[in-house]
């Protein structure tokens, strides 16, 4: 079969062959426009990288990570935060038109346009010039970008219930044996998505702190009490003085007696 619509290649002698490979050119001949790698260049990216390192080692032994108990899928009480640099998208999912039946328009549509364009900038945006201030759309835009990210971020750090937030991640040492099976099987399923993965609080009260008899917890848990329910009905009389029971029993303790260990660990 014939390719090349017809043409014949042959090869033709007087094409001369290179004989050197092309290297580029010796950084010699631009004198104050290049320098050498090794050691000039090379020693440059040291130094930069080496005062970034020192300076990230500062900051986390100046700011440690907050610690907070062990996380626990069983405690819808506790409201995660997401980190600073994405304060911004959390505090767009409080707005009215962001959140509630919104919530795929605020998390998905609006952070989704953004990003698709912020991709597709180098074929969206064809003006050749590149000062910035020749460029007042693109230049607008990111502006405008900026301004939202900062007042957003602004606005949720100034707006946190920041003591909430302290107190749900407490780490609360205590007696609570989360191998019990009063424990396993009637205070997981009942009490902790409001009062805590370890009863420590939630949107619930703590009930590890204060010093309740077995009778006010069964009071508290028949009857009810404000945003809490009745569990009359739910659960016979003899599992409520069991739940008491446990309930009244805890304490806090200090780290080493501390039997709630999944949070110690
Ligand atoms: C829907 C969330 C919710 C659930 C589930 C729940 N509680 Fe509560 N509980 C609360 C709230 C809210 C309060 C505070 C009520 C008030 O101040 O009137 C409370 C208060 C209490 C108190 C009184 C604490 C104090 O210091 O005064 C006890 C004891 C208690 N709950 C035990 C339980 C137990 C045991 C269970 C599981 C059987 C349970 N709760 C399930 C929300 C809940």
């Amino acid at each position: 079969m014939k390719r090349g619509k017809g043409l014949t290649f042959v090869g033709d002698s007087r094409i001369q062959k290179y004989e050197k490979p092309k290297l580029n050119r010796d950084y010699s001949e631009f004198p104050g426009r290049t320098e050498e790698f090794w050691p000039d260049f090379l020693l440059k990216e040291w130094i930069t990288g080496a005062v970034f390192l020192i300076g990230f080692l500062c900051l986390t032994v100046a700011h440690p990570a907050p610690l907070e108990r062990i996380a626990d899928p069983t405690d819808t009480g506790y409201i995660p935060l997401p980190d600073w640099y994405f304060l911004f998208l959390y505090q767009i999912l409080k707005y009215t038109y962001a959140s509630g039946p919104f919530n795929i328009l605020g998390a998905i549509i609006m952070p989704g346009i953004a990003f698709t364009a912020l991709l597709l900038a180098p074929w969206l945006d064809g003006v050749k010039e590149r000062h910035w201030k020749k460029r007042p759309v693109a230049t607008g835009l990111m502006l405008v970008s900026i301004a939202i990210i900062f007042y957003t971020t602004w606005e949720s750090v100034a707006y946190h219930d920041w003591d909430q937030q302290h107190q749900q991640g407490q780490i609360t040492f205590s007696n609570l044996d989360a191998d019990d099976p009063v424990f396993n099987e009637l205070i997981r399923t009942n009490c902790t998505s409001c009062h805590g993965g370890e009863l420590a609080g939630g949107s619930g009260p703590d009930l590890i702190a204060p010093e309740l008899a077995p009778e006010a917890v069964e009071a508290f848990v028949t009857n009810g009490s404000g945003d809490m329910p009745a569990f009359e009905g739910q659960l016979t009389e003899d599992e409520i003085s069991q739940i008491a029971e446990f309930v009244a029993g805890l304490e806090e303790v200090s780290a080493d007696e501390a039997t709630n260990t999944e949070s110690a660990e």
